[in-house]
């Protein structure tokens, strides 16, 4: 994928500084390429820097975090240059994780930037469109195992499981373990997940694997999603009910999971989990948020948290 892109990428930039030069200098005037004034609106128009680092005829590859050898293994040697940080003074691409990227670290000579995960919040998608970088995502790639921590949020947030090994390993310290496991296990009662309503709200590949699973361990199945894609809808288990709002996807659930993409400003999804939705929370809800902090209002759970007992 990247390199058709990258392709696709330099023959749109070439179109553009082509265009630019056209319309910044009068017709008298003798073409001057190296005049380009306007280089995807960043000034003057750069191409290498520090040339040391530069291997003519492969495309480098800056990258953030520690990114799969596996998925590297795309870039054969004999095409690719791939360098970490800034080492890589003249990359064409940047791929990384959770790294929060700044403009200064998106040399002149980026053409493309791919975030290896599902959500693209740590980059500044607005500011790399202005400059005509597109920015990709990989969707689902961690689908599976976030889908299991939900479920295993499910069960932390039902039994009193950490409490239980906690207090067993401070009796363990005291030599108290064998004489009062029996009778200490009421200590940590719990509840069943089998027959408990969870809403799940997004149904994208965290979500609709989610709610198959929960449907797979007995469980009611609430979803919520105004724009469920036909492909994700196919993955849905057939006793799920769509709610048509959020407050009336988590109204009776026990269980709520937040599977929705974190994306900044006006119509965005900051604190999109606010006072309305919150309040809608039955009594002894639990809520699951494995996407971003910053979707829920804190202000809104911590008053929610404080007068009731949710979790
Ligand atoms: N904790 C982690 O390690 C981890 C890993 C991967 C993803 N995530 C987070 O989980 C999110 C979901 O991941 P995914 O792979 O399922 O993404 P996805 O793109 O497959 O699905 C997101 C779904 O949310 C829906 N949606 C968007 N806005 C909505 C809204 N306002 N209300 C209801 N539904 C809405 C979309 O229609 C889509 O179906 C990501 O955006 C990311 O922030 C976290």
């Amino acid at each position: 994928m990247i390199p058709t892109t990258l392709a696709r990428q330099t023959v749109s930039k070439t179109t553009l500084i082509a265009s630019t030069t056209k319309r910044s200098i009068s017709s008298s005037t003798p073409t001057l390429l190296a005049d380009v004034s306007v280089e995807h609106g960043r000034g003057d128009w750069k191409t290498y820097g520090d040339i040391t680092s530069y291997q003519p005829g492969k495309f480098q590859v800056k990258t953030y975090n520690k990114i799969s050898p596996l998925g590297l293994q795309k870039f054969p040697n004999v095409q690719y240059d791939i360098k970490e940080g800034d080492e890589a003074a003249n990359a064409h691409a940047i791929l990384l994780r959770s790294h929060k990227l700044q403009e200064e670290e998106v040399p002149h000579t980026v053409r493309a930037i791919a975030r290896c995960g599902a959500g693209t919040n740590n980059v500044p998608v607005a500011r790399m469109t202005e400059l005509g970088i597109p920015v990709f995502n990989t969707p689902g790639a961690n689908a599976n195992a976030v889908k299991e921590l939900v479920l295993a949020g499910m069960l932390l947030g039902s039994r009193r499981i950490v409490g239980g090994i906690n207090h067993m390993t401070s009796l363990g310290e005291q030599g108290l373990a064998k004489e009062r496991v029996e009778k200490d296990k009421a200590l940590f009662g719990g509840r069943e997940i089998k027959g408990k309503t969870l809403a799940v709200i997004g149904l994208g590949h965290i979500g609709a694997s989610t709610a198959r699973d929960a449907e797979h361990l007995g469980m009611n199945v609430v979803g919520y999603d105004p724009m469920l894609s036909i492909e994700n809808a196919l993955k849905l288990p057939r006793s799920i009910s769509l709610s048509d709002s959020m407050c009336n996807a988590v109204r009776d659930a026990d269980y709520i999971s937040i599977n929705i993409p974190y994306i900044k400003g006006e119509g965005g999804t900051h604190g999109i989990i606010g006072k309305d939705v919150v309040g809608s929370f039955k009594s002894g809800a639990v809520l699951l948020n494995f996407a971003r902090g910053e979707l829920v209002d804190s202000e809104a759970l911590k008053e929610h948290l404080d007068g009731n007992d949710g979790r």
